[in-house]
């Protein structure tokens, strides 16, 4: 495939390694960390209820139409979107994604190296205490010490542009392939664990119960801020991935795999972290620190002595390092996709200096809890700032472009052509529903969370 500069571009070679690259990017901390702490803290239940509608009716429409915009333009989301639209302004959704990219990794690969910091930490036995004030305090010695915060970021983005550098179909799509059984396996273990300790109904009441006092407007917004983020959509990753999708790949029902696989993924954390958490007399609200200093509280109470204890942590920790890896990849891979074939970049170059690139930025992040804490912008630290406006505000209005774009610039010829494989599949009823999904409900849902969230308008 020529790209933009006439270099021939690399794609994924099979389809289980579409779907594994797809799902890696898809299951990250957003299933491990983000989801659960944002559920403990809103109300379990019906945060999730709405995440779920938010993921079938905002998620899976950008999805697919992300990924039908990048295999019909076949490159990186600004070009992709030239290509497709020219001489309109179109492309500058590609821009912002670039921009988000940013901010994501930014503070996304600093919970990375809090996960990455805790595994030897965990085998040595020192995050052993049934105590909260205790586990608090390691957390607090290493995201208070600038040097700590910072090293272990460089760890994340040297593992994470190691990989890179192999390409797309040997790093990231072998890489992907080997470990989303290992996350699998994980999962499932410590599942069997909690779900047979005593306390399992009352965790599992917790998550599938909704009480729905307690959602407010910016709750909903913040779900459906979760529903871009968890499907990495929104900001022109998957057009990203896209453009390395084969000719012959199903799209819909590829993506269709992948929400489903990401959800479940998102319910089995959930199911691994809130009937321990109950079980044991542990708050469920603690928030983003509800990973690093509850569930460190949480192991130690499990029956079996120190060393069962340690184990069920490291994995745990593991099973958060794997999912981060995936998809901490595919954020890496959208600006190199854009300088090799923009600049005629090799994409050495472009992998170390989108490296050295996202230290500078994320460093504002790594030390938004010590030597940065108090500077703050729309009273929020960096670390915050970052988390916030890329969940709900670029994200959400980058997915309401990219549906309007499809549903009424690029129109229903173009997309039943890419959907259909030029027709060689037979899944005209599903394109049109999407479609129709795309250019009507999706937008308007967006636009109306948006708005609302933000406080801009009132309604209800
Ligand atoms: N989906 C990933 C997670 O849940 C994060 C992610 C990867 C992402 N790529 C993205 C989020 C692109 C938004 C956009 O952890």
């Amino acid at each position: 495939m020529a790209s933009e500069t006439g270099k021939s571009r690399e794609g994924f070679a099979t389809t289980l390694g579409v779907l594994t690259a797809t799902l890696g990017s898809a299951v990250g901390l957003g299933n491990i960390w983000k989801f659960p702490s944002m559920a403990g803290s809103n109300g379990g239940a019906a945060f999730m209820f709405i995440y779920v509608i938010a993921t079938f009716l905002v998620g899976l429409p950008v999805m697919i139409s992300e990924h039908v915009i990048g295999r019909t333009a076949r490159a990186n989301a600004i070009t992709s979107l030239r290509k497709l639209a020219p001489k309109q302004i179109w492309w500058l959704i590609g821009v912002a994604g670039v921009i988000s990219a940013f901010l994501i990794m930014a503070f996304y690969t600093e919970v990375a190296a809090w996960v990455f910091a805790y595994i030897p930490s965990a085998i040595s036995g020192a995050l052993n205490s049934t105590d909260p004030a205790v586990t608090s305090q390691a957390f607090s010695n290493l995201i208070g010490s600038p040097w700590k915060s910072l090293i272990w970021q460089w760890v994340v983005l040297a593992w994470v542009a190691a990989i890179i550098l192999a390409g797309v179909s040997r790093g990231i799509e072998a890489m992907t392939k080997r470990l989303l059984p290992i996350l699998f396996c994980i999962l499932i273990i410590i599942n069997i664990r909690s779900l047979t300790l005593a306390g399992a109904g009352e965790g599992l009441a917790f998550l599938f119960k909704p009480n729905w006092s307690s959602i407010t407007w910016p709750i909903v917004l913040s779900a459906v801020g979760l529903a871009f983020f968890k499907l990495s959509v929104g900001m022109g990753t998957m057009i990203t991935y896209g453009s390395y999708y084969k000719e012959d790949q199903n799209i819909p029902l590829n993506a269709l795999r992948v929400m489903g696989s990401d959800l479940l993924v998102s319910i089995l954390a959930g199911m691994a972290i809130f009937p321990t958490v109950f079980t044991y007399g542990f708050q469920p609200d603690a928030g983003p620190s509800l990973l690093f200093i509850t569930m460190p509280a949480v192991f130690s109470s499990l029956p079996g002595g120190p060393i069962v204890q340690n184990l069920f942590m490291v994995l745990f920790f593991l099973l958060a390092g794997v999912a981060a890896t995936g998809a901490m990849l595919s954020l890496f891979e959208v600006p190199v996709a854009y300088l090799v074939e923009r600049l005629d970049w090799s994409r050495r170059k472009a992998t170390l200096i989108t490296a050295v690139a996202l230290a500078v930025v994320g460093s504002t992040a790594a030390l938004s809890s010590s030597t940065l804490a108090d500077f703050k912008l729309l009273d929020r630290t960096m670390f915050d700032l970052f988390d916030f406006m890329s969940s709900n505000v670029l994200l959400p209005l980058g997915g309401l472009a990219i549906t309007v774009f499809v549903g009424w610039r690029w129109g229903l010829p173009a997309v039943t052509k890419g959907l259909t494989n030029d027709g060689k599949l037979n899944n005209l009823p599903v394109v049109k529903a999407f479609f129709f999904v795309a250019k009507f409900v999706t937008p308007i849902l967006v636009a109306v969370v948006l708005l609302n969230g933000l406080g801009i308008i009132k309604f209800g």
